[in-house]
């Protein structure tokens, strides 16, 4: 049996790349920056699987221009960069990596609520800047975590990762998630009541067309006076505009941001030159053990479908459904 012909939209951590090398012929494009629209289409011409990343949009274009195509692995546990029910009608599994990648995301929210909350980035920047004379009582005062309550949005795995990490850290903890039952002592309300009560919002919904930009100019005004917002999910469930706004009003006291909408930002968003709101590179699972594990579902996922197997991880299960 010849191997099958795959593409791969950047170099794997190792051991998922070995994983493919020896089960594929793949075809791995091998710069940093995302393979142009021009150059996907090309590249998945005669392929059998494709495991790309959340940057790549993998919709009906690209499937269709892959017609021999019979799975997709993402490389991430957000799928909105795939348009699966296009995949589905084509009948073709598509894997994702979820849990390894819960704590290396949670760790992430807890450290931008940290570092928002405690004004850390501002903190180096005075001190690079020779602002640090003296110890003050009033220099860069921040907001407190014991006793405060944190309302989680999304009380999936890594939502409940946060909330396991907030509890250590003496916080009250309210969820919304119609779709979950309470769990570790968190409190399930609506929306409203979350914003209205909480003193830290943190974002761990999916995107789809009922979270897009659920945070906006009306939500923001529902917060607390003073509330800490973070965002590990998906960039385009925060309205960046009412952001800055909410942010330079000093309504949101400071947000937390590890991902954006676009990404990158655009460089001259009036969010980069605001002291409370800290921007990172969408870091949520960039830790080395969580990159390598992902890399390996990644493979597993693609391997599994070419094969003819059910996806170890399948965010489309109907496939496996007849007719
Ligand atoms: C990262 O954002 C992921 O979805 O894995």
């Amino acid at each position: 049996m010849p191997k099958p012909k795959v593409f791969v939209t950047r170099i794997l951590p190792s051991q998922g790349m070995r994983m493919v090398q020896e089960q594929c012929v793949a075809d791995v494009w091998p710069h940093d920056l995302p393979p142009s629209r021009e150059e996907l289409l090309e590249h998945v011409g005669d392929v059998e699987g494709l495991l790309s990343l959340l940057t790549e949009r993998i919709d009906a274009e690209v499937m269709d221009a892959a017609p021999r195509l019979r799975v997709v692995s993402n490389c991430a546990v957000g799928v909105d960069n795939v348009e699966v029910a296009a995949a589905s009608a084509r009948k073709i599994p598509v894997g994702n990596t979820p849990d390894v990648l819960t704590d290396a995301t949670a760790d992430m929210a807890f450290a931008l609520l940290l570092s928002a909350a405690r004004r850390i980035v501002e903190g180096v920047h005075y001190v690079r800047a020779g602002h640090w004379k003296t110890w003050g009582l009033r220099v860069l005062l921040g907001a407190d975590l014991a006793g405060a309550t944190l309302g989680i949005i999304g009380f999936g795995r890594i939502g409940k990762a946060v909330a396991r990490r907030a509890s250590g850290f003496g916080m009250r903890v309210l969820y919304h998630d119609p779709s979950v039952p309470p769990a570790l002592g968190a409190l399930p309300v609506d929306l409203d009541q979350l914003l209205r009560e909480s003193d830290f919002v943190s974002l761990h919904v999916p995107l789809t067309n009922e979270t897009r930009h659920m945070i906006n100019e009306v939500t923001l005004n529902k917060m607390k006076l003073g509330a800490v917002l973070v965002n590990t999910a998906r960039g385009p469930i925060v309205d960046l505009d009412a952001l800055y706004r909410a942010l330079k009003s000093g309504h949101i006291f400071a947000a937390g941001l590890d991902v954006t909408e676009p990404e990158p930002i655009d460089g001259d968003n009036p969010l980069l030159q605001l002291d409370n709101c800290i921007i990172v590179p969408h870091l949520g699972s960039a830790s080395q053990w969580t990159r390598e594990q992902m890399g390996i579902l990644a493979a597993e996922n693609l391997i599994a479908g070419l094969n003819g197997e059910r996806l170890p991880h399948c965010v489309n299960p109907e496939v496996y459904t007849r007719p």
